[in-house]
């Protein structure tokens, strides 16, 4: 049976107004942008998905500018895409490896009215190009690797629904991180790099951190990539594993 309460409630959601809300710069609350979102996804929300002030002021340190294209790393449910879109002239991609976030991410982009400006792939990132791209957004992606299978409500949509063992998700979490360092390096001079809450490794010499700020739960790291053209060849007299040991306790 259906709830007429519920329903008459929904008849008063707007998506495009919604939209010139966020396009304005107003103060719009997450729980009010959740429901362009079906239920189950709505509460993965406060743990998953970046909060509004953060998504806005991370739109900014990228810094997106018109026919420039901008990527989010472990996209969720699109939702920095689609802040993105609103509030800049930039084209939005978002990278997720599960499918049902990625059908929510565009249905809210045609709710929203901006699906011309985003497109979203279900795919694992590590094989996924980043070259052409002048900006990369992260909200630490793998973090659910760490955590025990049964601690992440994500597990009810995949990957981890299987709950396997805890040294293969280490594993996992391990070839993404250094997927995604490796990838640095094949961003163009002036690209920019922002992290929330970090992406569980160390960005290589070829990015420099030229700002960092306090919000909400953690910090907005603002990272640019230099010139140096490509990875140096490794030095033979040294232990890769001794080296790498070292760029973590740096
Ligand atoms: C913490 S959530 C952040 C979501 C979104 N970026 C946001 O800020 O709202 C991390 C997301 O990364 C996704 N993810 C994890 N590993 C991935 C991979 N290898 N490739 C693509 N997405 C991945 C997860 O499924 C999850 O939706």
């Amino acid at each position: 049976m259906t709830d007429p309460h519920r329903d008459r409630h929904r008849a008063h959601f707007d998506p495009r107004q919604l939209a010139a809300e966020l396009r304005d710069g107003g103060e719009v609350a997450d729980h009010a942008f959740d429901r362009l979102y079906p239920a189950p996804l709505r509460t993965m929300s406060r743990v998953h998905w970046t909060p509004l002030a953060v998504a806005r002021r991370a739109v900014e340190l990228l810094a997106p500018l018109a026919g420039e294209r901008m990527l989010d790393v472990g996209a969720g449910v699109g939702k920095v895409c689609l802040v993105g879109a609103l509030r800049s002239p930039a084209h939005w991609t978002g990278l997720e490896l599960r499918p049902a976030l990625i059908r929510a991410a565009e249905q809210a982009a045609r709710a929203l009215g901006v699906a011309e400006r985003t497109s979203f792939f279900a795919t694992d990132m590590a094989t996924f190009d980043w070259t052409g791209y002048d900006g990369v957004y992260l909200y630490n992606p793998f973090g659910e690797f760490l955590m025990p299978a049964a601690a992440t409500s994500l597990r009810e949509v995949g990957p981890l629904a299987g709950e396997y063992s805890h040294a293969a998700r280490v594993a996992q979490h391990r070839r993404l991180v250094a997927a995604t360092e490796e990838k640095a390096w094949s961003l163009r001079p002036g690209a920019r790099v922002v992290t929330f809450h970090g992406f569980g490794g160390v960005w290589p010499p070829c990015l420099d951190l030229v700002h960092r700020e306090k919000i909400s739960t953690d910090v907005l790291e603002v990272w640019v990539r230099g010139d140096a053209p490509h990875r140096p060849p490794p030095d033979p007299g040294v232990d890769p594993l001794v080296e790498g040991l070292r760029g973590r306790v740096r």
